[in-house]
């Protein structure tokens, strides 16, 4: 992650310094944004002009990054203890107007500013992978983070050509966690109920609702639909839904027996190389696709 963001600000014409405990992530950091940078460059998503990704500093010393930065984003394992160190290290070295932010998925900022001198400069910008790809960074604010503070992030995630949404206040999950998981939760009682296979689920998301919801979202499609219509559904559907609170047993199950996705060749399904590659690429492809009409529109 750290490596894509460092891209996508360096690719803006932003001054980046990439800081990484680890020499060997360093080196694969800077192959990431090398390969990464030409993909872009082949496809007229790079403008060379103001590109400053030759200029990345990658090293192992945080005060170097620290100094001299106006925003420092902490994309560090996900693990509280390592960042709260991280982030009193930083709160010590960088002057009280630098923005400090985390790409936590899980952690509320609340949590990571708890105990620094000046919390006021924490919030959460919550990146998705792969970051210089993806428009969308969800801005989330603690209940002291100062409103200047979520405005600059703001202009300068736009600066970037992202897509910031800034919540009104932090939860758990924050809004595209939640939504993805609500559905990740009601895919995976179907299954364990015997009524879809996960192949069927994808082909229902993938050519029925899915289809349309990257123009019409999740309030524009119901508007579409009718809400006299989406109540009667709530009516009988919701009392319907999954609500579970645990970790579904299937899940549990595959995670013990070390079938953890592309990664290991199986997960909910089977892979071979040939066929982890053949997935990957036709996201990267999908992204890509989706990156140049944004840009052909802006
Ligand atoms: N992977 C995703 O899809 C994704 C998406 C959104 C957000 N995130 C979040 O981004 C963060 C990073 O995730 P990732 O998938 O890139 O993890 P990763 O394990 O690939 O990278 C974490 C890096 O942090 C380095 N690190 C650990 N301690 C450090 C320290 N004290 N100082 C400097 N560097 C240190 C590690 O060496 C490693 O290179 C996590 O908070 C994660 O939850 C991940």
């Amino acid at each position: 992650m750290g490596a894509n963001i460092a891209l996508d600000f360096a690719g803006h014409g932003f001054t980046v310094k990439l800081a990484d405990v680890n020499a060997a992530q360093l080196e694969i950091a800077r192959t990431t944004i090398e390969t990464n940078a030409q993909l872009l460059t082949q496809h007229g998503l790079l403008d060379h002009e103001t590109s400053r990704v030759s200029d990345i500093v990658f090293t192992a010393d945080l005060p170097q990054v620290a100094a001299g930065a106006s925003v420092v984003i902490e994309a560090v394992s996900e693990n509280l203890a390592i960042k709260q160190k991280v982030f009193t290290e930083l709160d010590r070295q960088c002057p009280p107007d630098v923005i400090l932010a985390s790409n936590t998925s899980t952690f509320m900022p609340s949590k990571l500013s708890a105990g620094l001198t000046h919390p006021e400069r924490l919030l959460v910008l919550h990146y998705w992978n792969p970051a210089h790809l993806v428009p969308l960074v969800e801005v989330v604010p603690h209940a002291g983070t100062l409103p200047t503070v979520v405005e600059r992030s703001r202009i300068l995630l736009e600066a970037c050509q992202k897509r910031p949404v800034v919540l009104k206040q932090e939860v758990v999950g924050f809004i595209g966690n939640r939504l993805a998981f609500a559905i990740q939760r009601e895919a995976m009682d179907l299954v364990a109920q015997g009524i879809a296979t996960p192949e069927d689920i994808d082909t229902v998301v993938k050519t029925g609702f899915g289809r349309r919801m990257p123009v019409s979202g999740v309030f524009g499609t119901a508007d579409l639909g009718g809400l006299d219509v989406y109540q009667a559904v709530c009516q009988s559907l919701f009392p319907n839904l999954c609500d579970q609170k645990e970790v579904p047993a299937a899940l549990a199950e595959r995670v013990a027996a070390n079938q953890l996705g592309v990664k290991t060749g199986e997960g909910w399904n089977r892979y071979d190389a040939a066929s982890a590659d053949a997935l990957r690429v036709a996201v990267a492809e999908e992204l890509i696709r989706q990156a140049k009409l944004d840009q052909a529109k802006s």
